[in-house]
């Protein structure tokens, strides 16, 4: 029998309030911003899975996300996470629902990675929390995702956040 490399997790979206890095600003993302989450990207993510990316076949794919590639985009809770000096530290992304087999119905995060100089400071759960209480306000009860079962940082993260297995 092989395991399964990826796991479910789901959530519900109330969520307590969340203290927000010292210098650090949240609002909804906007397709402007594609290019430079697109560079974050590349960025957050280690050689193995950036592999022959491109800035631009990110940013093809941030917009195409944006645009329901992937199921509604919900604007309101994809977060993106800034520094006073206006860059980029942290994005989340979000939809409304996916087509996938195997995903739980209802909203679902599709991505969320943080710049590696801003680490462990907290963005990655401020982000989350800023979705869940945007899905919560619109009546959206439960929020699904998938993660790598040996991506440690991310499942703390989850787990830290109520997040459990879930399974078809
Ligand atoms: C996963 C990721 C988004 C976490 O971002 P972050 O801003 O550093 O996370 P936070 O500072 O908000 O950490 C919140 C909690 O997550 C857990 N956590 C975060 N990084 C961790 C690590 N390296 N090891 C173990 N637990 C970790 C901890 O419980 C942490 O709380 P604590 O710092 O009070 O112990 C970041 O490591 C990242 O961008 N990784 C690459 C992209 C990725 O794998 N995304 C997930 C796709 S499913």
């Amino acid at each position: 029998m092989t395991t399964e490399p990826n796991l479910t997790y789901i959530a519900g979206t109330a969520s307590l309030p969340a203290t927000t890095p010292p210098g650090i600003q949240l609002r909804p993302m906007e397709v402007s911003d594609a290019v430079e989450i697109a560079e974050l990207w590349m960025t957050a993510y280690p050689p193995e899975v950036v592999g022959g990316e491109s800035v631009a076949t990110v940013e093809a794919d941030i917009v195409a996300a944006m645009d329901g590639e992937y199921g509604p985009f919900l604007q309101s809770a994809s977060p993106i996470a800034m520094r006073a000096d206006g860059a980029i530290v942290g994005s989340l992304q979000t939809v409304a629902d996916t087509s996938w087999d195997r995903t739980p119905r209802g909203p679902f995060i599709l991505d969320i990675f943080v710049s590696p100089d801003a680490r462990r400071s907290g963005v990655a759960r401020v982000l989350l929390r800023f979705a869940k209480d945007a899905l919560h306000a619109q009546g959206m009860g439960t929020v699904g995702l998938r993660v790598l079962r040996d991506n440690e940082a991310a499942r703390g993260l989850y787990e830290s956040e109520d997040f459990r297995e879930w399974r078809p």
